[in-house]
């Protein structure tokens, strides 16, 4: 898969290498722009083009789907922004691009065709695409359908369509009362031989996209109007001496009005203007990427670092949010939160906008939303005890990479009441997690935490969690450092009592002897212990003691030995094990999963990330990159029939030993693993991370590396930085003058600085 977004309006596009996908504008579950349905196995409904020899009628598709007939040759690439299918029929050479520009609501298809066949050909082109607009509803089509309504405009040779029917609230409040805000357009740059918007009228009675009646016939029936089911075929003809090629555009995308599509349409739909915005598509990815680069001997890593983890985050989590197997819309309080840290190398400032955002979904007590919907602002209150923590976390986070504590005094509103500063909303949600605590000082568990799927435990208000207890025990010391920078040292002491409180908590009520319990569910019943029959032991409740300082120093060791003893696996480290295989009314929805997967005891690779920082912490060199190893995508594909996911991007889940389909990656794309895997490697493995007063360069690399370099800008400096091993155990040095200790200041002089470790 690919998912092609821009950030500004938000257009969004998804493309399966057969073809399959969709496309929405901002939102993709309450503004769908073309119809979709999650089919795993068939992968048919997609946006398509069609070709065909116009003298023998001879059928097939620039994409694999819907025709699905065996090319003579066959090319998918997946890049930054765009994706290209490459194909050979019947002697034409097809060459599809499909990109979504920067700063336009549409998504261009750059056809171009070349006859290798050696005579003289006609080929026909048809796109064909189905109409949604508006909420991504998968049943009654026959209901929706009777909203929408379809024009042909022929100077533009364009399809125009609009709904009268959006299925949300509009400003009064009330439902099915609404228009869908805008007119979405399809056009084609060619000379039109034909066009069709009612799908029976192109397909036929019982047919299919696979052999449209229309095409088969040879006569498109020219149909528009309001009382079909709504699509946009246009059909273009081209003649191809041997050896000539032709260029061929089609856009497709959503004005707010009339004269904004079709001016759209003007700007885009023709070949020089389509190739130039293709060009700046590139540019315009390069610029985001390309403030950070890495070079380790390991290329795949590099790919992963350099493009792809980062890309999959930006277009896929933040800008997108959604996927092929989880398409979304909304913004989940904690996920876009943790996603953004991926800007902080490049552009911090897209990370302070992303933190101001979710400040503004916070409700002046403390808690804040789950989730919410652009457009709608609709969202669900959380009881979860970890969501409103992770505001304080990303400003951590934010802080340290540029020393912007002007961040603080940033006003948000709260969603019921005025506005309050950034300090104000954070402390907000400390102080209230301080609150919601148990008679024997753990933090209670809610709805859920991190793990979604324990959403009974606390569902009484009684239950634990250990892990919450870890995260606050990370946050409190950080953040009581900048209340007392800021001359709040009676709320710094505060935050440093609770913190060791809670240590203490930690290290005596939830120890179970040779690891920590992970949580309590309401009436006592422990999760996560030796005594327990399934899910015996949890990972977060471990990573986290130590990532957190909560675990004591000689009990590290041990606990690390064993969490590779336990959790570890050929294929990453699992969530939880043994699996649950008897669902748990007290415990929650993770017990219901199929053993093996996702959240029970599957390799849930948000978390698994998380496993490779608490061995850097511990200095764990060869363990860490092991754990990486086991998970990097890269690695995992290299048995594709065993692995099932693409290379490139992270999967939410490997599939754990309790699966039988032990090693089997799924749900990729839509995952907060993108972010957490490019930053613990980046900070943790390579070592190159932000503190207070300057970069820290201590790599936890295997012996394996002899080096490595990375390219970082920070708090407005460029570094170039090279590790060599030398056995010089350390000798730092900063355009050539040695320096001590591991951290290189901040020069903040917009220059490039060169700094070397011999390690
Ligand atoms: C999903 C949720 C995320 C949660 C995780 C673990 O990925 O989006 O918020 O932390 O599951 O349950």
């Amino acid at each position: 898969m690919n998912v092609l977004c821009n950030d500004d309006p938000g257009y969004g596009s998804i493309w399966s290498q057969c073809g399959g996908g969709y496309s929405w504008l901002v939102n993709a579950e309450l503004n769908r722009i073309t119809f979709w349905q999650q089919d795993l196995i068939r992968d048919d409904r997609g946006r398509f083009i069609y070709l065909q020899d116009a003298r023998t009628g001879e059928l097939w598709s620039a994409t694999y789907q819907p025709v699905r007939r065996r090319p003579e040759a066959f090319e998918c690439r997946h890049g930054a922004g765009y994706s290209v299918f490459v194909s050979r029929n019947s002697g034409i050479e097809s060459r599809l691009t499909v990109f979504v520009p920067p700063g336009a609501p549409l998504e261009v298809w750059l056809l171009e065709l070349v006859n290798v066949s050696g005579v003289r050909r006609d080929i026909l082109a048809a796109s064909y695409l189905e109409w949604c607009l508006g909420t991504a509803h998968d049943t009654h089509r026959e209901f929706h359908r009777i909203f929408i309504e379809t024009d042909w405009d022929s100077g533009r040779h364009a399809v125009l369509a609009r709904k009268r029917l959006w299925a949300i609230p509009n400003a009064r409040g009330q439902g099915w009362n609404r228009e869908w805000e805008g007119t979405a357009f399809h056009s084609c740059s060619g000379d039109v031989a034909g066009f069709e918007c009612d799908r029976e009228a192109f397909l036929g009675v019982y047919g299919s996209p696979e052999a449209p009646a229309g095409l088969l016939r040879g006569r498109l029936n020219g149909t528009a109007g309001k009382w079909g089911d709504p699509v946009a075929v246009i059909q273009t003809g081209v003649h191809l001496d041997p050896g000539e090629s032709r260029a061929l555009v089609f856009v497709l995308g959503a004005g707010s009005t009339d004269d904004e599509a079709l001016s759209l349409v003007d700007r885009y739909c023709h070949e020089e203007r389509a190739a130039q915005a293709l060009s700046e598509t590139r540019r315009w990815w390069r610029e985001r990427l390309d403030g950070y680069s890495a070079r380790t001997p390991d290329p795949g890593l590099n790919a992963l670092l350099n493009t792809w983890l980062r890309y999959q985050a930006m277009a896929g989590r933040i800008w997108g949010r959604s996927g092929y197997y989880q398409p979304g819309g909304a913004f989940g309080f904690r996920d876009q939160l943790q996603d953004s840290l991926v800007f902080l190398p490049t552009e911090p400032e897209r990370t302070r906008r992303q933190i101001l955002l979710h400040a503004a979904h916070q409700f002046r007590e403390g808690h804040v939303y789950h989730w919410w919907q652009p457009i709608t602002e609709a969202g669900a209150v959380s009881r979860f005890s970890d969501d409103l923590l992770w505001l304080p976390f990303a400003v951590l986070a934010y802080v340290r990479e540029t020393a912007d504590e002007g961040i603080l005094d940033a006003e948000a509103p709260f969603v019921d009441g005025p506005a309050g500063t950034l300090r104000e909303h954070c402390e907000r949600a400390l102080d209230l997690a301080l609150s919601r605590m148990s008679p024997r000082g753990l933090p209670l568990i809610g709805e859920g935490d991190w793990n979604d799927g324990l959403s009974a435990a606390g569902w009484d208000g009684r239950g634990e969690s250990v892990w919450v207890g870890n995260f606050l025990c990370y946050l409190l010391p950080r953040w009581a450092a900048l209340a007392r920078r800021r001359g709040d040292g009676e709320r710094a002491a505060r935050y440093l009592r609770s913190a060791a409180a809670l240590q203490e908590a930690l290290n005596t009520r939830a120890w179970d002897g040779e690891w920590y319990i992970r949580a309590t569910c309401d009436d006592g019943t422990v999760i996560g212990s030796a005594r327990c029959a399934e899910g015996q032991i949890f990972l977060n409740a471990q990573t986290w003691a130590v990532i957190s300082g909560v675990c004591p120093g000689e009990r590290r060791r041990q606990l690390m030995r064993t969490v590779r003893d336990r959790l570890y696996t050929a294929a990453g480290p699992v969530l939880l094990r043994p699996a649950y295989t008897v669902p748990d009314e007290r415990i929650g929805y993770l017990t219901r999963y199929a053993p093996g997967v996702r959240e029970n005891g599957g390799v849930y690779l948000h978390a698994a990330t998380w496993a490779v920082w608490a061995e850097c912490v511990l200095g764990r060199a060869e363990h860490a990159w092991k754990v990486l190893q086991s998970i990097l995508p890269c690695v995992r594909a290299l048995d594709p029939e065993l692995y099932r996911a693409e290379p490139y991007v992270t999967p939410g889940n490997i599939d754990g030993p309790d699966s039988p389909h032990f090693g089997r990656g799924g749900w990729t794309w839509y995952t907060g693993s993108a972010a957490w895997l490019f930053r613990v490697v980046a900070e943790w493995v390579l070592g190159v991370r932000p503190e207070e007063d300057g970069l820290r360069v201590s790599p936890c690399i295997t012996e394996d590396w002899d080096g490595f370099q990375v390219y970082r800008r920070f708090r407005g400096a460029g570094y170039h930085i090279t590790v060599h091993r030398t056995g010089q155990g350390g000798v730092l040095t900063v355009d050539g003058r040695r320096i001590g200790g591991d951290i290189v200041p901040a020069f903040a002089d917009g220059r490039d600085h060169h700094v070397e470790l011999l390690l």
